[in-house]
């Protein structure tokens, strides 16, 4: 797919068809996240996939939508550890996971988390490790297919800001 037509092109969806994911695709969706880019190259982030009713239950208890997390195909728990911009980092490379998993037709939502101290026993991560974000993919229950309208028609009917809103220039006053 197309870089831009995949960028505007995909929403967060929480309603998956109970399906699992193809394991290529589940290592397509991760090695994204891994090549993404971070501050002094540090990749702070270990993406921990969640598997099995127990350990999802409990994951699931630990976000605002657990019905999001308790119908996914993938559940992946991002935590980041060390210092430095690694709330930016975890995000580059939880973009890159969305738009991966997108490309192969498989719908995704981030899920804030509710409970960062159970988020944190739930995903066994360690002392120094901090729980981010739990991303959640599945197969989407009625496929928006990107290519059914143009990049510039999934733009315009995107519920966002419009862009003179978002974008604000700076001008020399001397430059004319
Ligand atoms: C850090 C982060 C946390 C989010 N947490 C939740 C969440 O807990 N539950 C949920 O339903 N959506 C969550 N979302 C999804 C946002 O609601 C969503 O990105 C926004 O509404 C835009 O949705 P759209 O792409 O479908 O237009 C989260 C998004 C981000 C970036």
């Amino acid at each position: 797919m197309d870089t831009y037509l995949a960028i505007t092109s995909r929403r967060d969806e929480r309603r998956y068809d109970a399906q699992p994911l193809p394991d290529d695709v589940v290592t397509r969706i991760l090695d994204a996240g891994r090549l993404a880019g971070s501050g002094k190259n540090r990749q702070p982030w270990t993406f921990v996939v969640v598997e099995g009713r127990e350990r999802v239950d409990a994951l699931a208890r630990c976000v605002y939508a657990p019905e999001n997390v308790l119908g996914a195909g993938l559940v992946v728990g991002i935590a980041v550890s060390g210092k430095g911009p690694i709330s930016f980092d975890a995000g580059r490379a939880a973009q890159n996971m969305l738009l991966a998993a997108w490309n192969e037709g498989i719908s995704s939502c981030p899920n804030g988390l509710a409970d960062r101290d159970a988020a944190r026993a739930a995903l066994e991560l360690t002392e120094d490790e901090t729980p981010t974000v739990v991303l959640t993919f599945g197969v989407p229950q009625r496929l928006r297919a990107p290519e059914s309208h143009t990049a510039a028609e999934w733009s315009a009917r995107a519920n966002r800001r419009p862009l003179d809103e978002v974008v604000r220039r700076l001008r020399s006053t001397h430059d004319g």
